[in-house]
């Protein structure tokens, strides 16, 4: 286990460009994959989640590779035409490629298996098993609809009209991907809008996609099945969620000022940039336009104090892998933040609420816990930090924790930084280079 360790830093400086978006990354390859012709992708995140979705979609008879320039090419098998795997498919640390990729699986009469590792076996794939079961796929799960599992697809799978009963975008995206093989129109209700990525990118490779807005906030989406989908070029924006650990890490270290390029800015990914604002960050948003159908800008980001808010549930959709590192934001801010309908936070890389709430404690912050909401006791600036932080195979707890150690009065050390190369490679060089101070301890 390579360990990792921050201490108090002041005036970060720079401009730099956090890896591409992890969740148009795994589409991009997904969708390269079921279209006809050549689809490249520019800027894709080169993270082992992603990577493992590459692999996969090779076992599925899909051309991928990187060419010299750094531009990925995928020939794609077209709808139903993905091969039979003759390995069992292992996506790592990541949700999304096996969620993603059993739906895209389940539209071809072929049986494939799939596992992870000690995090990912550990998630409830119910969610997904059981809309695509109504669509005539069959699986063999472990207890409680665990991987590993073996999804058997049908000869013929049947369209459905399905309402979410939790806002995930990796569920209503499994049900969209598999409803592309199936005849007539498949229609997901989701009652909180989230990341429409996949909607959006059905569309750009050729499907027709109605997406209806509900009075209530929700959204009814219906894909019209058997599309043509043909190769694409996708352009991967600089990834919101990657943008947030440099964002909170200027936020609270006196003196800095950083410039963050060709950041994705998605309403649906942007809530916590929203809630920053609300605490008095300074973070200045300059629109570039859209790339590849995804709105841009470059952030520019100082040294702010913050005041503690009240961060409603019905905007926990638009910034659910954030509440880890606003956590870390809310610590320094003068006054209580209130995080509310946290409750998907706990089936998470870990159980991210508790390890927020116990990684806070353990660097000398109030913290209460209750089964689906935080609330973090700011102290204006004085965060003690000196905490050992389990990473639990968490990125997301391994860097909001390198960030709160970047601000606090004691150095803050995180068992395992291995598990950052997930989503962030070279995430302690990149803020090494804006003049943060993490070291690597222990043996690499
Ligand atoms: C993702 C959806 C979210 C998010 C994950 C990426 C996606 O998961 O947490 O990091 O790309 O669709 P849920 O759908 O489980 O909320």
């Amino acid at each position: 286990m390579a360990s990792l360790t921050s201490r108090k830093s002041f005036g970060l400086k720079g401009r730099i460009r956090v890896p591409g978006d992890k969740s148009i990354s795994h589409r991009a390859l997904i969708l390269g994959g079921l279209a006809v012709g050549e689809t490249m992708v520019d800027g894709l995140l080169e993270g082992e989640d992603v990577l493992c979705t590459a692999a996969a979609m090779r076992a599925f008879g899909a051309e991928v590779h990187r060419d010299q320039s750094g531009i990925w090419r995928i020939h794609g098998r077209g709808v139903g035409g993905l091969d039979e795997p003759n390995q069992v498919l292992d996506l790592g640390n990541s949700g999304t490629g096996a969620r993603l990729l059993m739906g895209a699986a389940a539209g071809n009469p072929i049986t494939t298996f799939f596992t992870g590792d000690g995090s990912l076996v550990s998630r409830p794939m119910a969610r997904v098993i059981e809309p695509l079961e109504r669509m005539g796929v069959r699986f063999v799960a472990r207890a409680g609809g665990r991987l590993p599992l073996a999804c058997l697809g049908p000869e013929t799978l049947l369209p459905i009209d399905y309402t979410l009963p939790v806002a995930s975008a990796q569920v209503k995206s499994a049900i969209l991907l598999a409803g592309v093989a199936a005849p007539g129109e498949t229609t997901v209700i989701e009652p909180h809008a989230t990341r429409d990525h996949t909607e959006s990118m059905l569309r750009q490779f050729g499907a027709t996609v109605r997406v209806e807005a509900r009075d209530d906030g929700g959204r009814a989406i219906t894909l019209v099945g058997e599309p043509e989908l043909t190769g694409q070029r996708v352009r991967v924006p600089a990834d919101p969620s990657s943008a947030a650990f440099p964002t909170v890490a200027a936020l609270i270290t006196e003196g800095s000022q950083i410039q963050l390029t060709g950041v994705g800015i998605n309403p649906l990914r942007f809530g916590l940039y929203e809630v920053l604002a609300e605490m008095g960050a300074d973070i200045q948003v300059d629109r570039l336009g859209d790339g590849g159908g995804e709105p841009l800008a470059d952030l520019t980001v100082r040294f702010s104090k913050m005041r503690g808010v009240d961060v409603p549930a019905s905007i926990a959709p638009r910034m659910i892998d954030e509440y880890p590192v606003l956590a870390i934001a809310a610590a320094f801010a003068d006054g209580a933040t209130v995080m509310n309908g946290l409750a998907e936070l706990r089936v998470k890389e870990s159980d991210r609420l508790d390890a927020t709430a116990r990684g806070l404690a353990a660097c000398g912050i109030e913290v209460e816990e209750s089964a689906d909401r935080l609330v973090v006791h700011g102290t204006a600036g004085r965060v003690p930090g000196g905490g050992t932080i389990a990473a639990n195979m968490d990125h997301r707890i391994a860097m909001a924790f390198l960030v709160l150690g970047l601000g606090a009065g004691a150095a803050v050390c995180i068992d395992d930084g291995a598990t950052i190369e997930t989503s962030f490679p070279d995430f302690s060089g990149l803020m090494r280079g804006l003049g943060a101070k993490i070291t690597q301890e222990g043996p690499a």
